[in-house]
């Protein structure tokens, strides 16, 4: 999807795992927040609401088009559901992704 390789992060925010995710980066805001979707950062800024933050960035989108109606859609039943997370054994973490 849209996500930048790990050598570039930016913002300090890292999607490598669950927990990360929740943690946010730079802002302090996490990127999803469990069961609100229409709350989540990642669904505001790809859906423009969030202004000079709109993802894919507006002046990219000739390279980088903006997520469906379909794609948003998905994206926020997974969040409403709470984004269920499979952790597999690369993460060491002690929590199962709850
Ligand atoms: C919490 C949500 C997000 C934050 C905080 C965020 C933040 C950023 C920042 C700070 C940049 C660099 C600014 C720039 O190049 O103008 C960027 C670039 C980008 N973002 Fe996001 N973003 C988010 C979500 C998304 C989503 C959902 C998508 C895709 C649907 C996306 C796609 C991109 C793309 C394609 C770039 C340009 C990468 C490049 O130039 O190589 N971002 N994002």
């Amino acid at each position: 999807m849209c996500r930048l390789p790990r050598d570039r992060q930016k913002g300090k925010f890292s999607i490598a795992s669950r927990k990360t995710i929740l943690k946010g980066g730079q802002s302090g805001e996490p990127a999803l927040l469990a069961g609100n979707s229409g709350a989540s950062k990642l669904i505001r800024t790809a859906t423009d609401q969030v202004e000079d933050l709109e993802m894919p960035p507006l002046a990219k989108r000739g390279t980088y088009p903006a997520l469906t109606r379909d794609e948003v859609a998905l994206i926020k039943s997974w969040i409403d559901e709470g984004f269920p997370w499979k952790t597999a054994a690369v993460e060491s973490s002690s929590s199962n992704g709850k």
